[in-house]
């Protein structure tokens, strides 16, 4: 029997959803089956993340279970690919005894290759990073067939003072516009409604043969695909430009959602993380940003506790999200990462502060939240319908253009990937309810 059935477990942004669909279409185009359950596998990958360290502590435990399929199938091959391949390499090898592969994001070319090693009993790693690797002549494979991922460069060079990613994605590249431009017309035509285009930083994203920036590619998908809802994730705030703000004011099918990273609201903090920005550019970019889409929803990611971060410095943040008004936010604990700037300051801010800090800033989101979402009942908005909602089967689940999600009951007439327009007429903090109209 031909052992050809491979399981991908996706962890990480959604960077790491998309270069899975890239190792699979590597993967199906060497005859190996893409599965969706561990059960029956012949090889499992975990695509991971190493960005704080309970996205690492994760995947510890998760190797730990999968020592019992491994058990039960003794020529299970497991796999490591992903930014914690690229960080540890060997050390994972070594430490974990189940894991025959260690791939990092930029040599999923070689996973074939090492599969055919693994199926031998060699161990293999390959985790070299790359200063042209952009995949741009794979086509991922989706499954989804409404929404789909478009990564449009690599790696990062920002490197902001926490953050690993600079070290585990490698530096910055850009993919050929219009390889990206084709993807997406050929999505359009095979039925997607609504493409997201990915990059760490994507506002400095530049296709320097064409002379193609984001703003001119922005514009260039619009045009290309009118019928379709653009994206993109994530825009730095040093290098979000009147320009792009004006694009996305031009071009109705670009969805009116800006996710814009803060992290904290003290110029002193931004300062140590190497962010480039003050609060003073940060809200005059917000402004811009109110002042031309005025019906956008603004998300943020905010890190808690930096080390020496003073408690006036965490009252700084809360006010910078009283005054912004964020749709939402991702909010973490600041995790000390190795070979970062600041792994050598001390990670000072104790355990119990930044619970309390943390908590703060989630309960003060959550406030701003519910009420942002109250203030949305009677209106009427257009959403792209995406399926049953999570709880129950009767109600369906669709998004608006400023990425909320609305539940509403289901009728017979309505398909997914259809855009229909509901009155809001209930809301909680995460979720708005409404009817069709
Ligand atoms: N390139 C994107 C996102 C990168 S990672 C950007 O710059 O916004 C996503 C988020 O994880 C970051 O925005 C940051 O808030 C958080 N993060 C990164 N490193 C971290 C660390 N060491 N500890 C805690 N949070 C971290
Ligand atoms: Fe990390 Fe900063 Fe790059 Fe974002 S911009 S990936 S936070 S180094
Ligand atoms: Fe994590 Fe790597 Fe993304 S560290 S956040 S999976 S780029």
């Amino acid at each position: 029997m031909t052992k050809n059935k491979v399981y991908i477990e996706t962890y990480g942004c959604q960077m790491n959803l998309s270069d899975s669909e890239i190792v699979s279409s590597i993967l199906e185009k060497s005859g190996y089956q893409i599965i969706h359950d561990a059960t029956n596998a012949d090889v499992i990958f975990l695509n991971t993340c190493s960005v704080r360290d309970n996205a690492e502590n994760k995947i510890k435990e998760r190797l730990k279970h999968l020592r019992r399929n491994k058990k039960d199938n003794k020529e299970l091959v497991v796999g490591i690919l992903g930014c914690m391949a690229e960080r540890l390499r060997q050390k994972l090898i070594d430490e974990q005894e189940i894991v025959s592969m260690v791939v990092g994001p930029d040599e999923y070319r070689k996973v074939p290759q090492l599969i055919d090693k693994a199926y031998k009993g060699e161990k293999g790693i390959a985790v070299k990073l790359s200063r042209v690797e952009t995949y741009d002549d794979i086509e991922p494979l989706r499954t989804d067939g409404l929404s789909a991922w478009v990564s449009i460069m690599r790696g990062c060079d920002k490197f902001c003072t926490y953050c690993v990613v600079p070290f585990t994605r490698g530096r910055e590249r850009s993919r050929r516009a219009n390889s990206i431009v084709n993807e997406i017309i050929k999505l359009s035509e095979s039925g997607f409604k609504e493409v997201t285009l990915l990059g760490q930083n994507v506002n400095s994203y530049k296709d320097m043969e064409a002379n193609i920036d984001f703003p001119a590619l922005l514009a260039a998908v619009s045009d290309a695909v009118p019928d379709m809802r653009i994206r993109y994730t994530t825009s730095h705030p040093y290098d979000m430009s009147d320009r792009l703000i004006e694009t996305m004011a031009k071009y109705d099918n670009i969805c009116n959602y800006i996710h814009l990273p803060v992290q904290s609201g003290a110029d002193r903090i931004l300062k140590l993380m190497n962010r480039d920005y003050t609060v003073e550019h940060y809200l005059e970019r917000i402004a811009k940003i109110k002042e031309l889409l005025p019906n956008a929803s603004i998300s943020t990611d905010i890190i808690s506790g930096f080390p020496g971060e003073t408690d006036e410095e965490h009252q700084l943040t809360l006010a910078l999200m009283r005054q912004v008004k964020y749709d939402g936010a991702f909010m973490f604990k600041y995790s000390p990462r190795e070979n970062t700037k600041v792994w050598d300051m001390p990670d000072d801010i104790d355990e119990k502060t930044k619970t309390k800090r943390l908590n703060e800033i989630i309960e003060l989101q959550h406030q701003i939240s519910r009420q942002l979402n109250e203030n949305e009942l009677g209106r009427i908005h257009r959403i792209l319908v995406e399926g049953e909602s999570k709880k129950k089967k009767t109600e369906w689940q669709g998004r608006t253009d400023t990425n909320k999600v609305v539940i509403f009951t289901h009728t017979e007439d309505v398909k997914i990937g259809d855009f229909i327009n509901v009155k809001i007429t209930g809301s909680t903090s995460a979720t708005l309810f409404g009817t069709r109209v």
